[in-house]
């Protein structure tokens, strides 16, 4: 393709997306089609002949639309919300534009510099001290991964210098609330810990880790002839977005010598509100934390920012330095390659670059704010009415609840639950998550697309009491 080929199909792209974020009220939230479907409408190959524009767009409208389910859609309450800003669009297009790969400093100053910039107007944001210096990784997931492969080398003394946690002599353990997200688990398998080296903490009855069970871990683990070695803390859990008791957390670690690390990947969004800070009060105590700005601030996913207190810890883990990577500035500038897994690196900053520019930070906070107000109405919606349920606090966003009408228990009630959500997500109208908890199902409210305002709310409160009171 020529670039005046892209100009023509480009400007007809640009009208397509804009045309369809405007129909988007009009679509079903989520898509219907059936496992396998989609693809039996495509090609087992692909052309050996060049097709035209024209040609792709119409697969992609006949074939592949059918497929989407939206997260754009302002009757989005599922998960938690993903919203693809069109301000932090127009910056994920320059990133692949630009075509700039940062394998290291000189591949791309401006890559690298920006990146520098925007995670350090972000530390600003969320009420940091300068003691923190961010990166960007994909996801939180990858985040935490590297936050504990950070603490178990600290915790080891660089052991992968050695024979790796094979050559320990002593297991090292790793602890985090039961309502910690699945991430969690994940990163202490990759790092090595093992799953039998996993303390899931229970949690108090707002969701929340509970800090005496994890001093009493702890210390029954030193006594066992475990090494302690690191926390994971949440602000803002996926299930009821309970906040852990970070200053509790951080003490304990303190004083046992373990790695914080803070799992903020919704709730980050939320520091930006002044107001908000509360919730993870004692974050100057961690040792790195991680937010998303990819989930309800607007970044295009995937835009996760890391930040960590010791940087030369990270690097002098991550750091590989294969002579035709080096360059003469090496001295002088942060090589983004040593602060993560991948070696070459997408322009991601552009993203938060466009948004924060484009939006402004205050519109950004009034949409924070106006997302928490909506979840505060509904809270006080379930509350009035006696056949309902509200399960959890609502400090952000996400609001958990459950019909439970006189009579209905255990696999009725559970029965019933899936029943009318289902029918709720099987119309199209709207999406909405159901999860477990404490052995229940519940339906979470997640509040929070960018298109979400308070009459969608209201409409959804009806067509909830609609359908759920119908039985
Ligand atoms: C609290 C929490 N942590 C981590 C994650 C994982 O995020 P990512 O998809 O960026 O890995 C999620 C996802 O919803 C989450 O809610």
């Amino acid at each position: 393709m020529t670039p005046e080929e892209y100009r023509q199909a480009a400007h007809q792209a640009v009208d397509w997306i804009a045309e369809f974020r405007t129909s988007l009220p009009d679509r079903p939230v989520l898509s219907s089609l059936k496992p396998g479907e989609l693809r039996a409408r495509l090609p087992a190959a692909a052309p050996l002949q060049k097709e035209s524009f024209e040609a792709v767009m119409a697969d992609l409208e006949q074939i592949l639309q059918p497929g989407f389910s939206h997260f754009q859609h302002p009757r989005f309450f599922g998960y938690f919300p993903s919203n693809a800003c069109l301000a932090s669009l127009l910056g994920d297009m320059f990133s692949s534009g630009l075509g700039q790969l940062g394998l290291n400093w000189q591949a791309s100053p401006a890559l690298t510099e920006l990146e520098e910039v925007v995670t350090d107007w972000m530390r600003q944001l969320l009420g940091l001290s300068e003691a923190w210096s961010g990166v960007i990784q994909d996801t939180a997931s990858s985040s935490t991964l590297v936050a504990l492969l950070c603490a178990r080398e600290q915790a080891s003394g660089f052991s992968l210098c050695r024979g790796g946690l094979q050559g320990e002599k002593q297991p090292f353990t790793v602890y985090a609330s039961a309502q910690s997200h699945s991430s969690v688990e994940k990163a202490a398998l990759l790092a090595g810990f093992g799953r039998s080296h996993l303390r899931l903490i229970a949690t108090d009855e707002k969701h929340a880790m509970r800090a005496d069970l994890l001093g009493e871990a702890i210390r029954a683990d030193l006594a066992a002839g475990c090494r302690p070695c690191a926390v994971v803390a949440t602000t803002g859990t996926t299930a009821t977005t309970a906040l852990d008791p970070v200053a509790e957390v951080a003490a304990l670690c303190r004083e046992y010598g373990l790695w914080l690390h803070v799992d903020a990947a919704l709730a980050g969004s939320a520091m930006l509100l002044p107001e908000c800070r509360w919730m993870w009060e004692g974050i100057e105590g961690a040792d790195s934390l991680v937010m998303n700005p990819h989930k309800w601030l607007g970044a295009v996913f995937d835009c996760s920012l890391f930040y960590l207190r010791n940087p030369q810890h990270l690097v002098r883990v991550m750091s590989t330095n294969p002579s035709y990577l080096q360059t003469a500035a090496d001295s002088q500038v942060r090589n983004y390659r040593d602060w993560g897994i991948p070696l070459g690196r997408r322009f991601r900053a552009l993203k938060l670059w466009f948004l924060l520019r484009l939006e402004g930070v205050e519109r950004l906070q009034a949409r924070l704010r106006r997302d928490i107000a909506h979840a505060q109405w509904l809270a006080g919606q379930v509350d009035a009415r006696p056949d309902w349920q509200r399960l959890a606090p609502v400090p952000l966003q996400t609001v958990c609840l459950r019909h439970q009408p006189p009579g209905l228990e255990g696999e009725a009630l559970d029965a019933h639950t899936l029943r009318w959500v289902g029918r709720i997500n099987a119309s199209g109208n709207a999406y909405l998550t159901p999860a477990i908890l404490q052995g229940r199902w519940m339906v979470r409210v997640s509040i929070g697309a960018e298109p979400t305002e308070r009459c969608h709310v209201e409409e959804l409160w009806t067509w909830i009491c609609a359908e759920a009171e119908k039985r």
